[in-house]
């Protein structure tokens, strides 16, 4: 079996790292929380979004990658984040944080109202540059995951895989989740080929991601 590389994201140069930085230590605003469609706002500039499992760490990552701490809602409680909510990244960009998918702590019937929405965004939204679908690296990539990988492709959405969490795993155990999410990768013809691990307890891959996303045409 031939399974591709996936290999980790380069860290940026010094150039790349510092305007990324800027960029994210610079104006980023609270824009909309969305519960429909039609409450989208304009596609008139380069979006990427946050997927994952509930709890995975999606609205700490937008804090940790904005050093804002209380910016998008961070909690404990998985399906906290209800909403497709907008941040403005400079005044070119979105930032998107999505509600989890997988388990959610609320009515059976409200879930499956954000579920939906959730798949309609994926997969119908223009200006959509790039899906970070975030892994957590204690879990690696589960059925619910594949499932929303699936229909990025069938979308034709490039996605990304953001490792989350890494501060909770043993040096030893990493490279061991990282060949299963290499593995489920190598089947998805939207995934990108390269694989960003983060913690955002740690700060770690941190000016990675951002000069991922200030670099995107
Ligand atoms: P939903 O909105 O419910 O889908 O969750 P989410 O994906 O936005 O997760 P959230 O950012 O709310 O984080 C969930 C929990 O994980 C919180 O208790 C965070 O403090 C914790 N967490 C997030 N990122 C990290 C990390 O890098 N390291 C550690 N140790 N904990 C983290
Ligand atoms: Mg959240």
């Amino acid at each position: 079996m031939t399974t591709l590389p996936f290999p980790l994201a380069d860290e940026p140069g010094d150039d790349a790292r510092e305007a990324a930085r800027k960029l994210f230590a610079g104006e980023v605003d609270f824009l909309k929380g969305v519960v429909g469609m039609q409450h989208l706002p304009p596609d008139d500039r380069v979006e990427v979004c946050f997927a994952g499992r509930s709890n995975v760490g999606k609205s700490s990552l937008i804090n940790a990658l904005t050093g804002r701490k209380g910016l998008a809602r961070a909690s404990n409680t998985p399906g906290r984040t209800q909403e497709i909510n907008f941040f403005t990244l400079g005044a070119e960009r979105y930032l998107v944080d999505l509600p989890g998918y997988g388990f959610a702590n609320a009515p059976v019937a409200v879930v499956g109202k954000w579920q939906a929405l959730l798949k309609q965004y994926l997969s119908g939204r223009a200006n959509l540059r790039r899906a970070f679908v975030l892994i957590d690296h204690r879990h690696g990539v589960k059925a619910v995951d594949e499932e929303i990988m699936t229909l990025l492709d069938k979308s034709a959405v490039t996605f990304q895989v953001v490792v989350t969490k890494a501060d909770k795993v043993k040096e030893t155990e990493r490279d061991k989740i990282l060949n299963q999410i290499r593995e489920k990768l190598s089947k998805h013809p939207a995934a990108y080929p390269e694989i960003v691990v983060t913690s955002s307890e740690k700060g770690w891959g941190l000016p990675t991601l951002r000069s991922i996303i200030a670099g995107l045409p």
